[in-house]
């Protein structure tokens, strides 16, 4: 028997539709009121002088490179371990994305991977806080400044990483921004959307306007008072803003997302003692940090055989065996019944499935592997060139819905009941 588990099931909850609909009878469906309040929420959660909304996390980024004035001759570092946009933003403005190592242990850029890709190129680094883990934002930043690379910005991508703390120490503490995900399937969703957050007055004012088309005064603050003013083109921008339409759904979720995190922990770890024991691991942990548990991941521990496509040329497949995430349909911790794999590539060009031996000798019977060739494109390595690394992504979602206010039942499900809340095939 093998159980089919949903990637995602939102739980949005009557009081986020009833919170849309009061946004419907008013005049202003776009950035607004309901959007500053928001934004105000989402300062005081992460404890930043600074947040706004933004449209997606892609957005924002593109937003805060803008801002940032980063273009065409420019170089972002970028870790091999992450999703597609982290890149993309930096290649969609004309600037160079470059791709550093990542730690094998806990997948997350380490200060010294960023150091060692730096070129004279270099506008900025993306770490990425993958998974919902914090890579060392203290650590990066001293270590570009020891690099005599005070000039270098941080982006912080914590698209997975809304409730994640190190040390205490929310994204945005010790970069120039970090920006968030509002994704159908992040911990806080409002189907599409984003935030950002930093410390930084003049990168703030200038995000307000690369968010909103170089505009030096949105719909809302035009017509604030009564009176009209007026605005201009400040600068170049990016249509990024969050209507107040989405930014409705997402008050009541913000208000109890740290209270939902002991649940995505315990939700985790079921899934880590039902692995237990399977020729493969999971990311480790880095001291002093606490997860977000956006996705659960977990990597065979052995390189897995490549096939070779007879159509392959020879640098396809030399890309090929560089990166190779593979994803399965997770079942309930401890269900040794087959599980059925499901790829999806986490970069562009990906195309060729090969079997994976040590997973094939695992209890977990059925997979499905994809291979990535961002790295081909990278002037630097990923980790794992020469092997491939084959995970296991699930989701684990600390559900509005409770155990005790749903009986255990459904979207609010115990660890013991049968079947797993939120579960999923993709790590984004
Ligand atoms: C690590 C990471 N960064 C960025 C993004 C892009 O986020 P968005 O879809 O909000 O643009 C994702 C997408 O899920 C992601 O997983």
């Amino acid at each position: 028997m093998h159980r089919q588990v949903p990637f995602h099931r939102h739980d949005l909850v009557p009081g986020d539709a009833a919170a849309v609909a009061r946004v419907l009878a008013t005049p202003m469906l776009t950035s607004g009121p309901v959007g500053r309040e928001v934004e105000a929420q989402l300062a005081a959660l992460l404890g930043t002088r600074h947040a706004g909304l933004v449209g997606s996390w892609t957005n924002g980024a593109l937003a805060a490179l803008l801002a940032l004035d980063i273009g065409p001759g420019d170089e972002v570092i970028v870790p091999a371990m992450t999703f597609v946009a982290s890149a993309n933003v930096a290649e969609l403005l004309g600037a160079k994305p470059l791709f550093a190592d990542v730690d094998p242990d806990t997948l997350l850029l380490r200060p010294e991977d960023a150091v060692a890709a730096l070129t004279p190129l270099t506008r900025a680094v993306i770490p990425v806080h993958l998974y919902g883990q914090m890579a060392d934002m203290p650590g990066l930043r001293a270590a570009l400044d020891k690099a005599g690379r005070a000039d270098v910005r941080i982006v912080e991508d914590a698209a997975h990483c809304l409730e994640g703390t190190d040390r205490g120490e929310a994204p945005g503490a010790h970069s120039d921004i970090a920006i968030f995900s509002f994704y159908a399937t992040k911990n806080v969703t409002c189907g599409e959307g984003g935030a950002y957050a930093t410390n930084d007055p003049a990168l703030a004012a200038a995000m307000a306007q690369t968010r909103l088309h170089g505009m030096s005064a949105g719909a809302a603050d035009r017509f604030a008072g009564g009176a009209y003013r007026h605005w201009d083109m400040a600068r170049l921008g990016a249509k990024a803003n969050l209507p107040d339409l989405l930014a409705a759904l997402l008050p009541l979720q913000l208000a109890t997302i740290r209270d939902r995190l002991p649940r995505r922990e315990e939700v985790a770890a079921r899934y880590e003692r039902g692995l237990a024991g399977l020729p493969i691991r999971m990311p480790a942990a880095r001291p002093g940090t606490r997860s977000a548990r956006h996705t659960f991941r977990s990597t065979c521990r052995r390189p897995c055989a490549t096939r070779r496509s007879p159509r392959s040329t020879p640098r396809a497949s030399a890309s090929r065996s560089t990166t190779a995430p593979c994803r399965l349909s997770p079942t309930t911790a401890g269900d040794t019944a087959t599980r059925r794999a499901t790829s999806r590539q986490a970069m562009p060009g990906a195309r060729a499935r090969s079997p994976c031996r040590s997973t094939r000798r695992s209890r977990a019977r059925t997979r499905t592997m994809s291979s990535t060739s961002c790295a081909s494109r990278s002037r630097r390595s990923a980790s794992a060139r020469g092997s491939q690394v084959d995970s296991v992504t699930a989701k684990s979602s600390g559900a509005r819905h409770s155990a005790s206010q749903s009986g255990g039942a459904g979207r609010g499900t115990s660890p013991s009941a049968a079947r797993p809340i939120s579960t999923g095939v993709r790590a984004t």
